[in-house]
């Protein structure tokens, strides 16, 4: 049973995370039923998924692929800092979600184009960003064909290890084949985009700097930890004011300025402070104090 440790008892951690994992599908189900997918949503699309249901449904699921992709990488800081090793055994778990999700998201937009492969295939020729959601795709594919007992005996630990590191090659296309359909609403793509840098900037950190650095339990000191959730932040507000400059022409100050005054709102590097201050705080209770070397 999936909700079933190795051990074969129940996990609580286990069936939350399933539970967590097949709400956005049953919410989708139930937006098809309560709407139509097809006709039914054109009548109400309050409550179906809208005048293009399967659109929708392509973007749904797209989304909800993309925050469980970001959450693998994100099991890795919270297991170290949350000193709770248990976190590995649902890895797994919300990684064959992901891919789940995005095989659903390929065969919906296999739908929308009428089952007419050819048209499918040049369609991924010829747009970059679907050419740079396909690789992510196969790479996914790659990585839950080789997410179980029996592969990654095969392949070894070293080897294994090697491959899944593909992850992050992949969420980096994935987050630009989000940036590049979002058009004029990056909002989320930003989000996604700056925690996803955090968790880079936290594993380069680890790979490359000094034994003598880190604490003596091997983490990274606190001090940085808080620096680099502020830091990554600011980087997310720069990339956001340049960025929309570069596509837009708004003035980038204003946009940086926007930040501070929050006339528009809520602006996506502070949600990515949070992050890291969540993290930050994480560590704060459960890493202090430092145990001393043995
Ligand atoms: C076979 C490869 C893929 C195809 C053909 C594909 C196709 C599409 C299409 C057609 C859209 C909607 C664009 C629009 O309406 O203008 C979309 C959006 C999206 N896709 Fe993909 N995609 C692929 C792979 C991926 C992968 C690997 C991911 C991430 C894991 C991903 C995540 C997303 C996201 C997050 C959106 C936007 C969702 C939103 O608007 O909220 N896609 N994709």
């Amino acid at each position: 049973m999936l909700w079933n440790d190795r051990r074969g008892r129940f996990s609580p951690l286990r069936a939350g995370t399933l539970a967590a994992l097949l709400t956005p599908f049953l919410y989708l189900v139930y937006l098809t039923v309560s709407g139509g997918l097809m006709a039914a949503a054109v009548a109400n699309p309050v409550e179906g998924l809208g005048p293009r249901p399967v659109n929708e449904a392509i973007h749904f699921v797209g989304l909800w692929s993309i925050r469980f992709l970001v959450a693998t990488l994100a099991v890795t800081p919270l297991r170290r800092m949350a000193r709770y090793a248990k976190l590995v055994d649902v890895r797994r778990m919300i990684g064959v979600a992901c891919f789940l999700y995005i095989a659903l998201h390929f065969t919906l937009y296999i739908v929308d184009q009428s089952y007419d492969l050819a048209k499918v295939a040049s369609e991924i020729v010829l747009r970059i960003y679907l050419t740079i959601g396909f690789v992510a795709w196969l790479g996914l594919f790659a990585l839950a064909l080789t997410s179980n007992d029996y592969m990654t005996r095969k392949l070894g630990g070293v080897r294994w290890r090697k491959l899944h590191q593909l992850t992050y090659v992949i969420t980096t296309l994935a987050v630009i084949h989000y940036f590049m359909q979002s058009k004029l609403n990056v909002f989320e793509p930003t989000v996604l985009g700056g925690i996803f840098a955090w968790m880079m900037l936290y594993r380069i950190a680890h790979w490359t700097l000094p034994r003598s650095f880190l604490r003596e339990d091997g983490e990274l000191p606190l001090w940085f930890l808080g620096a680099l959730a502020i830091a990554t932040a600011f980087l997310v507000m720069l990339f956001e004011s340049f960025g929309l400059d570069l596509s837009l022409g708004v003035d980038p100050w204003l946009i940086l300025s926007a930040n501070f005054t929050f006339d528009a709102g809520i602006r996506p590097g502070w949600y990515v402070l949070m992050f890291g201050a969540a993290i930050f705080l994480v560590a704060l209770v459960r890493l202090r104090p430092a145990p001393r070397a043995a």
